[in-house]
């Protein structure tokens, strides 16, 4: 029979070819054992009585889902004991997390949105686990903020795990991008598609259409552009890393840009930059495509604050440079 390979076997082939990915590759493998979790734990949340609020309201004054609860608590207890990592950022810790002891000698620091979209959970739809991984910067104390404010371009791994019909695993390290799906029945990710790139179609744009009204004019002007200039297709499930995979895979754009819902003329956009905006950023630009707040390219922003908010803009490399010239 001829199989993928698994992740185990891509893994350990990596590591022959590249010893000096050794931490990598061991932070890529316990990534994938979390992946396994939380897609089991988000297969059974509706038997497991885990679907609904936590009665909790986190830094960024979202309600916090149970799932939201239990995936970040995984996140940071199963990598603490890893060693890996330093300090850990998450949409659900108000501060750095600090790994303590286990985290004494790591040279790393992660970033999480560990159940992105889980307002999807409750109506069956899909969600996603956001990961970035920098190099910890020594000359700053570990918990210090700036560990996670580093350009998105000094990323030495980023990705996603989507759990939806299938649960997927695609990242990049800097030579292009993965796509590993978990067979559930054995147990293992098996490699999916690599080298991943866009499509060079724009057929399809990925944006809450209810925001329209709420955007500045030149945001109007590209949506206009994408619909009766390009003809696009409107397809949208509001969890970014369903969105950002079809847009991989399909083709066409993902936009975020801020909005005025108050009409005060204040835009305020609402993705986060360290644990969303950058991770993506980096796999689009390995996928041979480009992502942008809308002035500058998302990989230059370095940013000043660990919950900083972006407008993202992402995908078709020639459409979102359309959008950087008439901005
Ligand atoms: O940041 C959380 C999130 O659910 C993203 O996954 C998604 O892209 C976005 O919010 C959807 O926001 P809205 O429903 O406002 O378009």
């Amino acid at each position: 029979m001829n199989l993928p390979p698994t992740l185990s076997q891509f893994l350990i082939k990596e590591l022959t070819d590249h010893p000096e990915k050794h931490d990598l590759v061991a932070i890529m493998s316990d990534l994938a054992t979390i992946g396994k979790i939380i897609s089991s734990h988000t297969n059974r949340a509706g038997v497991a009585g885990i679907i609904g609020n936590a009665e909790k309201i986190n830094i960024q004054g979202e309600e916090v889902k149970k799932l939201d609860v239990f995936c970040n608590d995984l996140c940071k207890n199963y990598l603490r004991q890893t060693g890996n990592f330093a300090a850990m950022a998450s949409e659900e810790e108000d501060e750095v997390v600090d790994m303590g002891e286990f985290g004494k000698n790591a040279k790393y620091v992660i970033a999480f949105d560990p159940l992105d979209g889980s307002h999807n959970v409750e109506v069956n739809l899909p969600v996603g686990t956001i990961f970035s991984v920098n190099k910890l910067l020594p000359q700053f104390d570990r918990t210090n903020e700036k560990q996670f404010l580093q350009p998105g371009r000094d990323q030495v791994l980023a990705g996603y795990i989507l759990y939806s019909a299938s649960t997927v695993l695609v990242f990049s390290w800097g030579d292009g991008v993965y796509e590993f799906t978990l067979d559930q029945g054995v147990g293992e990710f098996l490699l999916t598609r690599e080298k991943m790139s866009f499509p060079s179609e724009c057929e399809i744009y990925s944006f809450n259409e209810g925001a329209y009204k709420y955007l500045a004019n030149q945001d109007k002007k590209f949506i206009d552009y994408l619909k009766e200039e390009k003809k696009c297709s409107l397809r949208y499930v509001a969890a970014m890393v369903a969105d950002v995979h079809r847009t991989l895979i399909k083709g066409g754009v993902f936009l975020h840009p801020a909005v005025d819902k108050k009409e005060t003329g204040e835009f305020k956009p609402k993705l986060r930059l360290n644990y969303e905006a950058k991770p993506m950023a980096y796999l689009v630009e390995q996928a041979g495509g480009l992502a942008t707040d809308g002035k500058f390219n998302l990989l230059e922003i370095a940013g000043e604050s660990l919950h900083q908010r972006v407008p993202v803009f992402l995908g078709n490399k020639e459409v979102i440079d359309y959008h950087l010239k008439i901005n």
